[in-house]
């Protein structure tokens, strides 16, 4: 088995840029394992040539490897804080600072859940002077495109809603007659930009379409979990040097801050989110 995960990585690598190397090893080859002794039952002893040639199967792997389980306003106890203390906070800061912009960006955003739902929040909270002249640039990136293309269209199945109070379903949702979809209002939908950008990667710190880091706010949550200590560390020095100062980082709830890049400070005892002190 190891000889064909080693075959495997080296095609993942290649045709989609995925460096397995930059996840917990256990956890990965565990999951890949499982993965072929099943494929190895349907498609016998050829599944790294299937990978190589077939660009579904590719996708269907990308697709079960990239868990993109997610909700909107996931964790409420994190998104009733952003709404009600830190946000207005960011705000006022940029108020202060005359600088006429906000900008957030959602690492790993898997279906756009959370960057919608601050979205959300900000056509709520944003006074209209400042929501008519602002430049709110709001970000989302992952590494798997195909969901990149289908969090732009956001629809979303009733499941993924259950977290959304019934106002703002009636306000900011469509439900499509037939099935039990809804789609998210294209005022909103317009406000995100949708791009690829592989965390692990060398090259680029933050989104290239985002031109340069200096974030308010950025979300990495529930990605860390699956990433190498050593990888862990990397990211977390660039996600703090891409925050403004005062700026802050969202985690998932069942994260924490495996490596302290130096001026990360946690605003609240339980709460996964950090502030950048200086
Ligand atoms: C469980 S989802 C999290 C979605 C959302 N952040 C949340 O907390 O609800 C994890 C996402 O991380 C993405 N991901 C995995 N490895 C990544 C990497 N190297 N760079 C960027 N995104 C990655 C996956 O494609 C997936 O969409």
């Amino acid at each position: 088995m190891t000889e064909e995960l080693d075959a495997v990585s080296a095609v993942l690598k290649k045709k989609l840029g995925i460096d397995l190397g930059c996840y917990q090893q256990g956890e990965t080859q565990y999951l890949l394992t499982e993965k072929l002794r099943d494929l190895a039952k349907e498609f016998p002893g050829q599944y790294q040539n299937l990978l190589r040639a077939e660009e579904t199967e590719i996708n269907l792997f990308l697709d079960w490897f990239t868990n993109n389980t997610s909700f909107f306003f996931r964790d409420p106890l994190v998104f009733a804080n952003l709404e009600y203390r830190f946000l207005p906070m960011l705000i006022k800061r940029v108020e202060k600072n005359n600088r006429g912009d906000l900008r957030i960006w959602s690492a790993g955003c898997g279906l756009g859940e959370e960057i919608y739902s601050v979205a959300i929040l900000l056509d709520k909270i944003l006074p209209d002077e400042q929501k008519k002249n602002w430049n709110l640039s709001l970000f989302a990136t992952d590494i798997n495109s195909r969901n990149l293309e289908l969090a732009q269209k956001g629809e979303y199945p009733v499941e993924r809603l259950e977290h959304v109070p019934l106002g703002r379903l009636q306000k900011y949702f469509i439900k499509n007659n037939k099935e039990e979809i809804y789609t998210l209002s294209k005022k909103i939908c317009e406000k995100v930009t949708f791009s690829y950008h592989d965390l692990t990667s060398a090259k680029h710190l933050t989104p290239s379409e985002a031109v340069f880091g200096s974030f308010d706010l950025i979300f990495c949550s529930n990605i860390l979990l699956y990433f190498s200590n050593e990888t862990r560390k990397v990211v977390l020095n660039r996600l703090q040097d891409a925050l403004v100062p005062g700026g802050l980082l969202v985690l998932g709830s069942s994260e924490h801050l495996y490596w302290n890049p130096g001026s990360l400070i946690p605003v609240e005892n339980g709460l996964k989110i950090f502030q950048r002190s200086t």
